[in-house]
């Protein structure tokens, strides 16, 4: 009998993650300069992280042998969002506050719904647990609300929704948000994961934080690891009903995000201005990169988040040129997106690199 037999067959079933490739890597692989390796692969934030979180956890090294406690950072995210604390559950970043709420709401045998190029984590998640997902197709690259309601079923109980959408970058307005979700049965819980929703503009900045008080199947998630720079310490939450949240913090590990994390969270919370530079820069970012595909005449689907995906043809050849150019963008081919490249928006000359690698990579250079 090997480990194998042991899994169940859903387990086995399972197609590992695929993340986007780190600097080391590429630098091991291709026998490149990590200093010469520009990252535009994993949606990162390229301001990396406010000053005030290195100052904070160098406060914090002091207590590391010490279980964390997660009071202030609760009691930080609740004042900002005006949400209570037990409307809260933190996670180890916003995958973990995924898995969450497959683990607290799925059981083996039920399903969940997702749209097609959905973020991977979302089926991960489902398959995990035993539980079936039921895949709807977009409109073009966009999310086809109405289908995917008319998908639940009655053994339905999750629908993942992200807004904006990774890999795509589709936005859908909060108001066919609302509308979807209050008009689901009580029974379906929405998980609306709102990873991107930093970087769009003031005018479309999400309501939802209120919304959880008044549609009680609706679970919102959340991240630091875009905006606020803080993907290697791996934050993010969920706001929720009282209800569900007690119920996904009942499945978490009790310490689940480690001390300095979550002091890094409290200080880049509270630096709100250098998140206003972020969006700055992103926006500034997005119009460098559409124009330059512009000039290309190369076909994208119009940015929400920090990453526009571009219609490159033979994306694996191009991802393979930009490489041993040492730039890392991201192959979606597994996203069955096969003609496409997903580019994280960059400091003006990062992105000046990229469009000049993809020019070349093009034959167009
Ligand atoms: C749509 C979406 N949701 C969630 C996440 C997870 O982010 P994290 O676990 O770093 O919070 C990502 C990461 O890229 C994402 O693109």
């Amino acid at each position: 009998m090997s480990p194998s037999d042991l899994a169940p067959a859903y387990v086995r079933a399972i197609s590992p993650y695929v993340p986007g490739k780190s600097i080391p890597e590429t630098a091991r692989e291709l026998g490149l300069d990590v200093a010469n390796i520009l990252k535009m692969a994993s949606n990162e934030s390229p301001l990396g992280a406010s000053p005030r979180v290195r100052e904070a956890i160098e406060r914090a090294l002091a207590d590391v042998h010490y279980y964390p406690d997660r009071f202030d950072l609760v009691a930080a995210l609740s004042a900002r969002l005006a949400v209570a604390p037990e409307a809260l559950v933190v996670g180890n970043g916003s995958n973990d506050v995924l898995e969450l709420a497959a683990r607290a709401f799925l059981a083996p045998g039920d399903s969940a719904v997702y749209s097609r190029y959905c973020f991977l984590v979302y089926p991960l998640v489902v398959q995990a647990i035993g539980a079936r997902g039921i895949e709807v197709p977009t409109r073009g690259y966009e999310t086809d609300l109405d289908a995917m309601a008319k998908a639940v079923r009655p053994d339905t109980k999750i629908v993942f929704l992200a807004n904006p959408n990774n890999p795509t970058g589709t936005f859908v307005p909060w108001a066919e948000v609302r509308r979807f979700a209050e008009d689901l049965p009580r029974n379906v819980l929405v998980v609306l994961d709102e990873a991107y929703g930093e970087y769009l503009p003031e005018r479309l900045r999400s309501p939802t934080a209120a919304w959880v008080r008044e549609i009680p199947n609706l679970v919102v998630a959340r991240t630091l690891s875009k905006a606020y720079g803080l993907a290697g310490l791996r934050v993010g939450f969920a706001i929720a009903s009282p209800e569900a949240a007690d119920l996904m913090n009942r499945v978490r590990q009790p310490f689940n995000v480690n001390h300095l994390a979550m002091v890094a969270a409290c200080a880049a919370l509270e630096d709100t201005a250098f998140v206003e530079r972020c969006r700055a820069v992103n926006a500034a970012g997005l119009e460098q990169l559409r124009a330059g595909l512009d000039r290309l005449g190369l076909e994208y689907i119009p940015p929400h988040g920090n990453f526009i995906t571009v219609r490159v043809g033979d994306a694996a050849r191009v991802f393979q040129s930009l490489l041993r150019e040492g730039v890392i963008v991201r192959p979606v081919a597994g996203y069955g997106m096969p003609e496409h490249l997903r580019v994280t928006v960059g400091l003006p000359e990062h992105n000046a690199r990229f469009l000049d690698a993809l020019a070349r990579a093009l034959g167009r250079g």
